[in-house]
């Protein structure tokens, strides 16, 4: 008999720990960040209690969240890994993110990499790029060349850099939107100010509850992808 497929970590997460992309100690911090973005499920282990000190620190909450938040917001210095975490993060959700159930005939799920302009928006592209073509598991979703501005992947989701402007965010279908230095973007030019920026492109955002499914690997590309860098899926892996 086969075993059933059961996450109850987040897949996006186990996907990050198996590429071994938070593992160095320097990462560590932003694993916990990560972790506690997504919920995570924690263990009584020295580490996770260590996990939970960080996030009290740098939260000043007390609870470790049990459902995965729909926005983050993080203040880090120059040179942080903002850009390259956001990034991980991001090549993760595209990944391994089944949205087929959420989309109509034809549509695609945007993950936005969205910069005050588009040479910084490329920055977060080329690690994204960088990070897709590092792992075969990974390449292998990508369709076709992808562009100077865009990664088409083989699950309906597409990666795509934009500049901060109210206008050009709306009307997409997005998984996720990583907002690169939104502290820069312009607060007082009228027309374009940040938060009509953020206001625009939040009503197009999916959230969608990515629930363990069995037999994941058999049926869609990202379960396949998941499925080359895990081996067998086991509840709790
Ligand atoms: N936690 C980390 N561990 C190792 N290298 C890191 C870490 N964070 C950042 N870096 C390195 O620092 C550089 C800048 O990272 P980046 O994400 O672009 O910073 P930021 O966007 O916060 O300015 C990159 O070369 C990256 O590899
Ligand atoms: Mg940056």
């Amino acid at each position: 008999m086969r075993t059933p497929i059961l996450l109850d970590r987040p897949p996006e997460l186990v996907a990050l720990d198996r590429l071994g992309w938070l593992q160095a100690p320097s990462w560590q911090p932003w694993r916990t960040a990560l972790r506690a973005l997504l919920a995570d499920p924690l263990a009584s282990t020295d580490a996770d209690t260590d996990a939970v000190q960080l996030y009290t620190q740098c939260t000043a909450r007390t609870t470790w969240p049990t459902r995965r938040h729909k926005e983050g917001w993080f203040l880090v210095g120059r040179r942080g890994g903002k850009t390259l975490a956001m990034s991980k993060l991001a090549v993760a959700l595209a990944c391994f993110t089944d949205v087929t159930p959420y989309l109509a005939p034809g549509e695609v799920a945007t993950v936005m990499l969205l910069a005050a302009d588009r040479k910084q928006a490329r920055i977060a592209y080329r690690y994204v790029l960088g990070l897709l073509h590092e792992e075969p598991a990974l390449a292998v979703l990508i369709v076709g060349d992808p562009t100077r501005e865009l990664i088409r992947l083989r699950n309906r989701t597409v990666i795509e850099i934009h500049t901060a402007d109210y206008r050009s965010t709306r009307g997409y279908t997005l998984l996720a939107c990583l907002a690169d230095e939104a502290a820069f973007w312009s607060r007082e030019h009228q027309a374009n100010p940040d938060v009509e920026i953020i206001n625009a492109f939040r009503p197009g955002l999916l959230h969608p509850v990515l629930a363990a499914r069995r037999h994941l690997h058999r049926v869609r590309p990202e379960g396949r992808a998941l499925h080359r860098l895990h081996g067998p899926l086991r509840p709790g892996a």
